[in-house]
């Protein structure tokens, strides 16, 4: 396999009020990291956690917090974020444009994973310099949703940005953020997606872990055996 699923439920469809507990349930069903989506009232029209329940969650568990940033400043985040325990930093390219090297810089150096988020209008081209960069960014999430809220509709034209990744980028981890569960997985994992990012299908679901398992399954059938 070259690269390998990673499976990141997205804690924003958890209830909030048990975050320790959904956290925990949730890597006992089998999923590599936590997905959590801090979001800022400005970037997206939503408001939801920072570095504190980050910081608090993060005593509780030893998991890849996977931390999806939905904010204007990402810059003014990276060191608190940092302190609380995040593992992962995905920022958006729209609000990089002139700092991002300076900000990849200072992700890693915080030692924290960097990554490239990119909305649904923005095309894929934008984030070619960042993962090329002298310290290059390693992962890119590409949205298959407006971001801002759990509980869209995925959109399956967001797959030409994964093809063009995959086909460029045979290594990369790619990730997938909105819309994504049983009916769309394998649109996904067929065009590149290898790391999958899912709420209301798996917090819905009676048996989440089953769900875990298909997307999983899912991602390893459409991997290049060679
Ligand atoms: C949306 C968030 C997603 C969201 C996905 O802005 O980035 O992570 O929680 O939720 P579902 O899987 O329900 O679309
Ligand atoms: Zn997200």
């Amino acid at each position: 396999m070259v690269v390998s699923p990673k499976i990141a439920p997205s804690m924003l469809s958890s209830d909030f009020a048990n975050l320790a507990a959904e956290a925990n349930r949730m890597i006992d069903l089998g999923a590599n990291w936590l997905h959590m989506d801090i979001m800022d009232g400005h970037f997206v029209p939503n408001l939801t956690i920072g570095a504190p329940v980050i910081e608090s969650l993060r005593k509780h568990t030893n998991a890849y917090l996977d931390c999806h940033l939905m904010v204007t400043n990402p810059m003014d985040y990276v060191e608190h974020m940092a302190k609380a325990g995040a593992s992962g930093f995905t920022f958006h390219v729209e609000v990089a444009k002139e700092n991002w090297q300076q900000l990849v810089e200072k992700i890693k150096s915080a030692g924290m994973r960097p990554a490239v988020a990119l909305k649904p209008g923005t095309p894929v081209e934008q984030v070619y310099p960042l993962v090329e960069g002298t310290t290059p960014v390693e992962m890119v999430l590409v949205m298959t949703v407006e971001p801002g809220f759990g509980g869209q509709k995925f959109m399956p034209n967001m797959m030409d940005k994964v093809r063009a990744l995959r086909h460029k980028y045979p290594t990369l981890d790619i990730q997938v953020d909105g819309g994504l569960g049983p009916s769309t997985i394998d649109t996904a994992a067929a065009a590149g997606a290898n790391c999958i990012v899912a709420g209301s299908s798996v917090f819905g679901a009676p048996e989440p872990g089953d769900v875990i398992s298909l997307l999983r399954t899912s991602v390893e059938k459409a991997q290049p055996t060679t």
